[in-house]
Formats: C-alpha cells, structure tokens, sequence
C-alpha cells in the first residue's frame, strides 16, 4: 500500500507516522517547502520525497493539479496532510475523497483555523486537544475519525500547550491510519465516518 505525507515544515507527525512501522507500507512525503526541515528526516530514512513549491505556480489550481500530479505518481491509496499549510481546492478534496485525512490542534469543532493554541487560552477551556478528520472542502470541519483530550493547566502558555497536545497528536494520528489501511475505517457516500472492529 502507498501513503503519501504532504509537509509544510518541521514533519513531527509525519516522523510519528514514519516510526509507526505501519505493515505492508511504503511512504512517499511531499512538501510544497523545499526548506521543510521534516524532508531532511524523510530523505535520511530513504522514503521517496518530492517538493510541489507553490511558488512555482501562478494559481491555487494550478498549484492543486501540480501536487495531485505528484501524488498520483506514487498510486496513493491514502492521503494524509500533517502540518500541510496550504488550503486546497475543491477539485483536489473531490479527487481524494474518503482518502484524505488532517490533524488539527484543537478538539474540533471548536478552534478551526490557526493560532488554535492561544484560542483555547483565550477561551479559557479546561480541555483542550487534537483531531484526525476526513478532508471535506469547508476547512477543518470534515468527518471526525479520533479526537484525544489534555488538560489545561493553569500556567500554560500556547507553546507549553501545543507540546502537550502534540504528544497526543502523535498517538491518533497512527492510529487513524491503522485503522485505515486495515480496512476498518471509511468514510460512507453520505459523508459519515464508518468505523469497524478489528478483525
Ligand atoms: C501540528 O500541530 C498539526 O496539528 C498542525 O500543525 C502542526 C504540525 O506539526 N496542523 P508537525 O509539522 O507535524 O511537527
């Protein structure tokens, strides 16, 4: 089976995806930065890498029809974004529907957008967290596949509780692709997410 990674930056997800040791699996990550500093990890480890700059491309679908280019070359069966910092067009989430999944810092549907750190702080919420969500065309709110909580302590700061949440990030996200590539998760005709038990 084929997963392809698209990266924005650092690739902390995307090496918890990497380190997983998911079965019968190979990884390809694209990043529309060629300064993304997950691409060094993923060059080291040998996983097929490419760079879709979306500087090179004069329109948001001409950079969409480059990166589906790219995918598409490496016969994904899934799609994961982590820390992918482009919104992608509606022609590019009808392409990959029901096999394209985001993580986003917050316990959706509260918190969309970014900064999701310091608007939980601003909100004053005692839980906070993460979500693994099919990609639909309106941003961050798709099917939820997996959500994990934290507490919000009372000294945090958006860095201590971005750590705290991307520990937990860590943990779904390979799950949620466990669950996929085992067959146990889709994503239904009427848009609802179907998760079934493990074999
Ligand atoms: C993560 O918090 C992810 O949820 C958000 O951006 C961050 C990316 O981190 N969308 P990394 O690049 O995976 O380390």
């Amino acid at each position: 089976r084929s997963i392809v990674i698209l990266i924005s930056g650092r690739g902390s997800n995307m090496r918890s995806l990497v380190e997983a040791n998911l079965p019968d699996c190979r990884i390809a990550v694209i990043s529309n930065r060629p300064d993304a500093a997950g691409l060094a990890y993923a060059r080291e480890r040998g996983l097929a890498t490419a760079v879709v700059d979306h500087r090179a491309h004069a329109t948001r679908p001409a950079f969409d029809a480059a990166l589906a280019e790219a995918i598409d070359a490496h016969g994904a069966d899934l799609v994961v974004l982590a820390g992918f910092m482009r919104i992608l067009g509606v022609d590019f989430v009808a392409r990959y529907q029901g096999r394209l999944l985001n993580i986003h810092p917050s316990l959706l549907p509260a918190f969309p957008g970014t900064h999701t750190h310091a608007q939980a702080l601003a909100a004053g919420v005692r839980i906070h967290g993460c979500t693994v969500h099919f990609v639909t065309p309106a941003l961050d709110s798709g099917p939820i596949v997996i959500q994990a909580a934290v507490p919000v302590l009372p000294d945090d700061d958006p860095d201590t509780l971005a750590a705290r949440v991307l520990a937990q990030e860590h943990v779904i996200y390979p799950q949620a692709v466990r669950w996929f590539l085992a067959g146990q998760l889709q994503l239904t005709a009427a848009g609802q997410v179907r998760l079934s038990a493990g074999a």
